[in-house]
Order: C-alpha cells, then structure tokens, then sequence
C-alpha cells in the first residue's frame, strides 16, 4: 500500500511539482468550489496510478492543485463512496495520497441529512464529532506503520481550534454555522424513518454516506481536519416527501456561494494554526 501511494504522489509531482498545505474533499453538489482556485492545475483521476473512477457524479473525479487565498490547495473533486463497491483501504487512498505530498489539513465536505430538529436545508454544519454506523473502518488489516499506529486516538478528530475558524470566519461573513454530530452509513439506500430516529436517540445531527472513512485515516495521519456538512434535506420520514438524489445535489448547489466564501476565506487563516 505504501508503495502505491509513493507511485501516486511521484505521478502527479511529476506532472506539477507541488505541496499543499490543505487538502479538500467536495462532497455531492459542492464540486463548483473548483471555480474559486486560482493558477490551477487539473488532473483526471484515470491519469493517477491506482486512482480509482468514481461512479456517481456524473463525471470520473479529478484532482485539482492550485491557489486559495494564497494557500496552496490540493483538492479531490469526485469521492470514491463504499457503497460503490470499493474497499475502505480503496475509499481513503486519495486522501492518503494528499496527506503523502505534505497536507498538513484536510477540508472534508459533504451533503447530509439533517436529524437535528434545529437544522434546516441550507444550513451548514461544522462536524464536532461523528459515529460510524458504516461496520467497516479503513484501518482494519495490517497496520501501515508509515502512516502511523496501530490504535489511533479519535478523542479530537475534529479538532476545536480549527472549527472555530470557520465558525468565526461565517461569523464575519454574516451567516451562522451549526455544530453537530455526523452519523456515517454505508448506503446506498437513503434510511428509513425508524433509522432516522434511533439515530438521533443515539446522538446524532446529520447523517450521510461519507467523510467518516476519510477522517479515520486522516487522524491515522495525524493531519488536522475539519469537516462540513451541507444539509440538503431533512433526514427520512421528517417530511412529506420521499428523499431523491436530485433534489438533494439542487439543495447543495443552492448554497453555492455561502459555501465557497466561507472555504476560501477560513483556508486563508488556516495556515496560522500551528
Ligand atoms: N441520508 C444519507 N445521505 C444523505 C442524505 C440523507 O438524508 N442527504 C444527503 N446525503
């Protein structure tokens, strides 16, 4: 596995010899971020060695390196999801790849079902913790001991400093953000409304199919990551109507721009944080 990430890593430095500082994921939806990076460079993922395509956006994912707020960024656009079919090692390889060039922070966003009674659609959600109902976790097998140990603590996996940042950066922007707990599952059917609410007996805010495999490996890094959760609908059985991927992908576009100024303005004071 670690040779594999060297191959990745000495692929795409080949192609732009680049460090970042901050990685990135856009979650569903989100992927017009890209528009806001400047001096950029784009590589497709069927490009990198072992990347995989992924197969839900309608377009195979690419990786883009450039500059936000002169930060340099590496950021994936197009996520690899379990419920494709991969194996978690398979899911968390392009952050580990971003982690492997010298991210020092990952920015893991993501469209969610609100749980919370508090949240609407619109609303973004800083993740302060999550619970992964996934029954799979990316570290099970031998461990990578360059990566990092056996048993990673998870006590701080979203660590407050860094949410603050952005709450603060919303703040001077002149919106709120919420705080929440993010519950993973494994999709790809959406939940059912009993689910939904043993979910929230259970602690959580929101609910999606993501982020939680890539924070595992991240902390297994030691990078510091933030996390974002759009929400676009409220979870199963907490409206009327019945949950579909396009209306969910509408909702995510919808906050476009709240979204994007509150990226690129809190990646500018990240690289203040020790
Ligand atoms: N459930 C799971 N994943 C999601 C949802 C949801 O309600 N909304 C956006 N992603």
């Amino acid at each position: 596995m670690y040779e594999k990430l060297s191959t990745a890593v000495q692929y795409i430095q080949s192609q732009h010899n680049f460090t970042p500082k901050v990685g990135m994921v856009l979650g569903s939806g989100l992927g017009a971020y890209i528009d806001k990076v400047e001096d950029k460079i784009e590589i497709p993922y069927s490009e990198i060695p072992y990347f995989n395509e992924t197969t839900v956006e309608g377009h195979s994912g690419r990786l883009i390196l450039g500059k936000v707020n002169d930060v340099n960024v590496a950021i994936l656009q197009g996520r690899i999801h379990a419920y494709e079919g991969y194996g978690m090692d398979e899911v968390v390889f392009p952050v580990r790849t971003l982690a492997t060039m010298g991210a020092e922070f990952l920015v893991l966003t993501n469209a969610a079902g609100g749980i919370n009674f508090d949240f609407r659609p619109g609303d973004l959600v800083l993740i302060k913790d999550h619970i992964n109902l996934m029954g799979k976790n990316p570290l099970v097998g031998p461990n990578i001991a360059e990566l990092g140990p056996r048993f990673p603590d998870m006590t701080k996996a979203y660590p407050e400093e860094l949410r603050n940042i952005f709450k603060e950066t919303a703040e001077s922007l002149g919106f709120e953000t919420k705080e929440g707990v993010y519950c993973s599952v494994l999709g790809p059917t959406y939940e059912t409304p009993a689910e939904i609410n043993m979910f929230r007996t259970l602690g959580a805010d929101m609910v999606g199919m993501s982020t939680v495999p890539e924070s595992i490996a991240a902390n297994h890094l030691g990078i510091k990551v933030v996390g974002i959760s759009c929400i676009t609908n409220l979870a199963a059985g907490m409206e009327q109507k019945k949950l579909d991927h396009g209306d969910i992908k509408e909702e995510a576009l919808r906050v476009m721009e709240k979204f994007s100024s509150l990226l690129s303005e809190a990646i500018g004071k990240i690289s203040s944080i020790e």
